[in-house]
């Protein structure tokens, strides 16, 4: 949970704030074009929500919103009840909240496999040795054992996309947040990424993804439509987000 908490209602067995929220979020680039354009939503802790839409209606530009990669224009995202405005490390808030498998999966190019996912984890509680296993244990999850001591550039874009995924999880995120996660997988490995994202979601972790992938789109407890800058569909409730398991009293 980010420090700084301004919002968070919630006290000792009180309501728990929701793990995402968008309050009339507008993302204004040059010339007033308006990549996000009023934006509400309300993601519950531990729901796994898909979003959908066509190629330029702001998909990224909200992860990106939702990673404090980038600031809105003007409206507020809160995480965890926290107005991201009013966290005073973002770096801290992305290495130890969030995971995020982005388009660009930005994986260090002179470092090998191995190492991309053990240095996400410095500056954690792990030490050397439990850093090495959980690395080598992700890797095996998402189908890269015996590939742990390649280049990044030695790997096709499927299997960098899933050193990408591995090292989303390293730190055992609150949130994971994942832009087309399957987009450049062959089905097969598809199928293990949903595998392990249920897994993921199965233990509480709330996840917010980018997806045109059917099947993780029917895995989903909701599915948010975005057109234009705008959710037109799926927001809030809707879909199987009663399926969503209660956090303390109703
Ligand atoms: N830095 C920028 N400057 C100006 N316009 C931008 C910038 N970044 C994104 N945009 C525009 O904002 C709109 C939304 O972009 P975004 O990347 O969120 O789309 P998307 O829904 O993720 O699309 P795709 O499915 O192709 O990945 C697009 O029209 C894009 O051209
Ligand atoms: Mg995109």
């Amino acid at each position: 949970m980010p420090s700084g908490s301004a919002d968070a209602a919630a006290g000792p067995g009180g309501p728990r704030p929701p793990a995402v929220e968008l309050r009339d979020v507008v993302k204004a680039y040059d010339q007033g074009f308006r990549a996000l354009d009023g934006v509400d939503l309300r993601i519950e802790r531990g729901e796994f929500v898909a979003i959908n839409g066509p190629s330029g209606c702001g998909k990224s530009t909200m992860l990106h919103l939702v990673a404090a990669l980038d600031t809105p224009t003007a409206g507020a995202v809160l995480v965890d009840g926290s107005d991201l405005r009013t966290v005073a490390d973002l770096s801290a808030y992305r290495r130890n909240h969030v995971g995020l498998v982005f388009q660009l999966h930005n994986l260090l190019a002179h470092q090998p496999v191995l190492a991309n996912v053990e240095l996400v984890m410095f500056g954690t509680p792990r030490n050397a040795h439990e850093r090495r296993e959980r690395a080598l244990d992700l890797l095996g999850q998402v189908d890269l054992a015996g590939r742990e001591h390649r280049l990044p550039g030695q790997l096709s874009g499927g299997e960098r996309q899933r050193v990408a995924i591995a090292r989303a999880l390293a730190n055992d995120p609150e949130l994971l947040l994942a832009d087309e996660p399957t987009g450049s997988l062959d089905s097969v490995s598809a199928g293990h990424v949903l595998e392990l994202f249920q897994a993921v979601h199965a233990g509480g972790v709330t996840v917010l993804l980018v997806t045109h992938d059917h099947g993780i789109a029917a895995a989903a407890d909701r599915i948010i439509e975005m057109r234009d800058g705008r959710i037109v569909d799926g927001a809030p409730g809707g879909g199987a987000a009663d399926a969503v398991p209660a956090v303390g009293p109703a």
